[in-house]
């Protein structure tokens, strides 16, 4: 099994500040940045596009883990491969033709992920778990930061675990929303890969501190530290 990974989520850092705000994550030991994209449309709030990804790109090495909250993603794609997306994961809610736009990601060479609303079946992804590099849980409703974590969140987290084992596969399972110190461990003991992590983080006086709080506490309820 792979290292368990908090992943910092920009949307609650100050967006006049994101290069010093990553390379901070990026010195506390962080090995992927999160960035969420909303359109206004397939969720109630708008954030940011290619040109940003692409200055993200010449800010940092680290992977970008970009998570489309749109409603056309196939239209998009291109332009966040080559703004520099490293990861890049679409909402089964609005895709028509999922195996063609995970297609489309992976001709890019990127990893490629699936997202779930809390409110949606994970039975939805039986013909395409082995398409997908990472499965993305929502754990709140997509659309805005520091949302409180939808309990019933943790036995999805469980069971797509299960689902994954018995089939023999690598997927990563990430997790994104309402992630706070008080939940890390117990999201780690249910099977998440992947921790997004927003306000908890850059909400605090000290984020760097809380991060590596988050990956100690994770690491030690995954078990891969005594
Ligand atoms: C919600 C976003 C999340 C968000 C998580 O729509 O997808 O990535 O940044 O933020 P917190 O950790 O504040 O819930
Ligand atoms: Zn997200």
């Amino acid at each position: 099994m792979s290292r368990i990974l908090i992943a910092p989520s920009i949307l609650a850092a100050d967006f006049a500040r994101l290069g010093s705000q990553i390379e901070l994550m990026e010195a506390a030991g962080a090995e992927v940045i999160h960035v969420d994209v909303m359109d206004g449309h397939f969720v109630p709030n708008l954030t940011l596009g290619p040109p940003v990804v692409s200055s993200l790109r010449q800010a940092t090495r680290l992977p970008l883990d970009v998570h489309l909250m749109i409603e056309d993603p196939d239209a998009f794609i291109p332009a966040f491969a080559e703004a520099g997306a490293s990861w890049i994961s679409v909402h089964m809610e609005v895709c028509r033709h999922l195996a063609r736009t995970l297609d489309l990601i992976q001709s890019f060479g990127l990893k490629r992920g699936v997202v779930l609303n809390p409110a949606t079946p994970l039975s939805v992804l039986d013909e395409v778990l082995k398409q997908v590099d990472y499965v993305l849980l929502m754990t709140v409703n997509p659309g805005f930061g520091g949302q409180k974590f939808i309990p019933y969140s943790l036995e999805r987290i469980s069971r797509l675990r299960k689902i994954i084992q018995h089939q023999n596969l690598s997927v990563q399972i990430e997790v994104d929303g309402g992630v706070v110190l008080g939940n890390v461990a117990g999201l780690a003991r249910a099977g998440a890969d992947i921790l997004v992590v927003g306000s908890a983080i850059f909400g605090s006086p000290d984020p760097a501190q809380v991060f590596c709080q988050m990956q100690l506490l994770a690491s030690e309820a995954s078990g891969e530290i005594e």
